[in-house]
C-alpha cells in the first residue's frame, strides 16, 4: 500500500501565516497516520514561486523575484520543522527539474492538440493569478477575494481547450463521487463544470517570470499550469536515487483550501486528461480560519500568531487546537481567548491530567512496575475497534471527527480513574488484586489513546510513550491489550499551565 498526500504550494509573495500551518499540519496528520499502518507514505509541500503574485511583490520591494522567492522559500521550508510537519520532500517550482518536467508535459497536452494561439480579453486578478469570469467580478470591476481592482487584459496567448473536457468532467463526477469532498465543494465543482466550461490561457505574454514555453520563448506558462504540476514533477527528482512516480502517483489526497478549488477541482484533471497522466484519488477541501472578533488574550495578545503559540505551548497544542476548533472540512474562527480554553480545559486538564495521575499512581502503590492484569471488560468494550474506526475517519480526512473519537475514550479514562477510585482500593483491606486491575487498565487504556493521538500531538505521545516504556506507534498496537506497559517513569508536565499568562 501507498499514500501520497500534498499540501498546496504556498505563494512566495509573503511570509507564512496561519492559514497555510493549517493545511500542513492536516496533511501531516494523514500522513503520520499512514505510517502508523505500516504504508509507504509521500507527503509534499513547497513554494510557489512564479507569476505575478510573486513578481508583483518583488518589484514593489524593488527586489528581482528570484531574491523574493528565496527569502520566502526558506521562511516557509522553515515552517516545515517548527509545526513538525514530517515532509518528505519540499519543492520550490523554480526548481530546474521541476521546470523541465512542466516543459516537458505541457509540450504533450499540446501535441495532443489541446493548444491553440488566441487572443484573451478580460478581467484578470493580478493577486489571484486568476481569469476572472464576468459574473465573478465585484462592483467596481474588482476582485472578489482580493477586494483590489482588476486589470483589463488583452494579450495574445495560447490556450488550454479546457472547453473540451466538459463530458469528461462530467462523467468523472458521475462515476466518482469521492472524487471532491465535502460534498458541498463536489456540487459546487460539479455546477462550475455543467455551467458550460471555456478555455483558458495557458501561456502569458506580458510576463517574464515563469516558465518558459518550449515552443514560442517570448512565453511563460500561466502560473496555475506550472503549479499544479508540482504534484507530479516531484516524484521525479524528490529522492535523488530513485523516481518515486511508479511507486507514488497518482496522489491519493490533495489538501486544499476552498480558495483554490476550481483550480484543483476542474482544471487540474483536464490537465492531467490531456497529458494522458492517471487523476488523482480524493482532492478534500477545507475551510478558511477566520480570525474575527478577536477577543483579548493575556497571554498571546490578539492574533493568533502560530509562531507565538509554538513558542510559548509548543507544536502539539497548536495542531491540536487547529484541528479540534474547527470542523475539518468547514469554515471556524479561531482566537487566542478560545486556544487558551482548550489548552486548559483538554490538553491541560484531561489529557495531561490523565497521564500525571497514571504515572503517580503506578509510582506511588506499585513502585512504577504495572502489574500484570487482566484489561478491565467495560473499559476493553469502550474501546473495541477503535483503531479501525480511525482509519475509517481518517480516510474520509475527516480529522476532527476522529479527534473527537479519539477524545471521548480520553474522557472516558478519567471518568474510570473517578469511578475506580484507586486512592481507596489502596486503603481497603483485600482489594489488591482490583488494585492491581485498575493501574494495569488504566496504563493500557494511557498508552492505547496515545498511540491514538501520536499523528496530533506527536512530541508529547513520544514522551508520553517513552515514560511508559511502550514506544511502538503503530496502528495495529492501538488496540486496548495489544501492547504492554512493563516500567514507568515520572515525567514532567506534558502541558503546563502558562504561569507567565496566569500571574499577569
Ligand atoms: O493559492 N484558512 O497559494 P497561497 C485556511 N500558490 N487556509 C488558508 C487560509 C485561511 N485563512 N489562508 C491560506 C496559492 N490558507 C497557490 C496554490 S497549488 C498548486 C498553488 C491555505 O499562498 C489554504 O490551503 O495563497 C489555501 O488554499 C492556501 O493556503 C493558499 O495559499
Ligand atoms: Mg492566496
Amino acid at each position: 500500500m501507498s499514500f501520497y498526500v500534498t499540501t498546496p504550494i504556498y505563494y512566495v509573495n509573503a511570509a507564512p501565516h496561519l492559514g497555510h500551518a493549517y493545511t500542513t499540519i492536516a496533511a501531516d496528520v494523514m500522513a503520520r497516520h499512514h505510517r502508523q499502518r505500516q504504508e509507504e507514505v509521500f507527503f509534499l509541500t513547497g513554494t510557489d514561486e512564479h507569476g505575478e503574485p510573486v513578481a508583483d511583490a518583488a518589484h514593489a520591494l524593488g527586489i528581482e523575484p528570484q531574491e523574493l522567492a528565496d527569502r520566502n522559500a526558506e521562511r516557509f521550508k522553515a515552517l516545515a520543522p517548527q509545526i513538525t510537519a514530517s515532509n518528505d520532500f519540499f519543492i520550490r517550482t523554480t526548481d530546474p527539474q521541476h521546470e523541465a518536467i512542466v516543459q516537458e508535459v505541457l509540450a504533450r497536452v499540446r501535441d495532443n492538440g489541446f493548444v491553440y494561439e488566441g487572443t484573451y480579453e478580460g478581467w484578470y486578478c493580478p493577486r489571484c493569478a486568476d481569469f476572472k469570469a464576468e459574473n465573478d467580478i465585484d462592483e467596481g470591476n474588482r476582485c472578489p477575494i482580493h477586494h483590489i481592482e482588476l486589470t483589463r487584459e488583452q494579450e495574445e496567448n495560447y490556450f488550454f481547450r479546457l472547453s473540451s473536457f466538459q463530458e469528461r468532467l462530467e462523467r468523472l463526477y458521475a462515476e466518482r463521487e469521492d472524487f471532491v469532498a465535502p460534498r458541498t465543494r463536489y456540487n459546487e465543482a460539479l455546477s462550475f463544470i455543467r455551467s458550460g466550461l471555456r478555455d483558458v490561457p495557458l501561456t502569458r505574454h506580458k510576463l517574464a517570470w515563469g516558465v518558459r514555453v518550449p515552443w514560442d520563448h517570448e512565453h511563460v506558462f500561466y502560473v496555475w499550469f506550472d503549479a499544479l504540476l508540482n504534484y507530479y514533477t516531484a516524484l521525479s527528482y524528490a529522492n535523488a536515487s530513485e523516481d518515486l512516480t511508479e511507486r507514488f502517483w497518482p496522489a491519493s489526497y490533495h489538501l486544499i483550501g476552498k480558495d483554490i478549488l476550481r483550480f484543483h477541482a476542474v482544471y487540474w484533471p483536464a490537465l492531467l486528461m490531456a497529458a494522458e497522466l492517471e487523476l488523482p484519488e480524493h482532492i478534500f477541501v477545507h475551510g478558511y480560519l477566520l480570525m474575527q472578533g478577536e477577543k483579548m488574550s493575556k497571554s498571546l495578545g490578539n492574533v493568533l500568531d502560530p509562531f507565538a503559540v509554538i513558542e510559548r505551548f509548543g507544536a502539539d497544542a497548536l495542531r491540536f487546537y487547529l484541528l479540534r476548533e474547527v470542523p475539518f472540512g468547514q469554515d471556524g474562527s479561531v482566537s487566542t481567548a478560545s486556544f487558551e480554553l482548550r489548552y486548559e480545559t483538554e490538553l491541560a486538564n484531561e489529557l495531561g491530567n490523565l497521564a500525571s495521575r497514571t504515572i503517580a499512581m503506578l509510582v506511588r502503590y506499585r513502585d512504577g512496575v504495572v502489574p500484570v492484569s487482566e484489561v478491565d471488560p467495560q473499559l476493553a468494550t469502550d474501546f473495541a475497534g477503535l483503531p479501525a474506526r480511525i482509519a475509517a475517519l481518517v480516510d474520509r480526512a475527516e480529522l476532527t471527527t476522529a479527534l473527537e473519537e479519539i477524545w471521548q475514550r480520553v474522557r472516558r479514562l478519567n471518568r474510570y480513574v473517578e469511578e475506580q477510585a484507586p486512592w481507596r482500593l489502596a486503603k481497603a483491606d483485600g482489594r489488591a488484586e482490583d488494585l492491581d486491575r485498575v493501574l494495569s487498565t488504566l496504563a493500557e487504556g494511557l498508552r492505547a489513546v496515545t498511540v491514538l493521538l501520536w499523528p496530533y500531538l506527536p512530541t508529547s505521545a513520544e514522551r508520553l510513550l517513552g515514560a511508559l516504556g511502550a514506544p511502538d506507534i503503530s496502528l495495529a498496537g492501538a488496540e486496548l491489550g495489544a501492547g504492554s506497559v512493563g516500567r514507568v517513569s515520572a515525567i514532567d508536565s506534558l502541558f503546563p499551565k502558562d504561569e507567565q499568562a496566569a500571574s499577569a
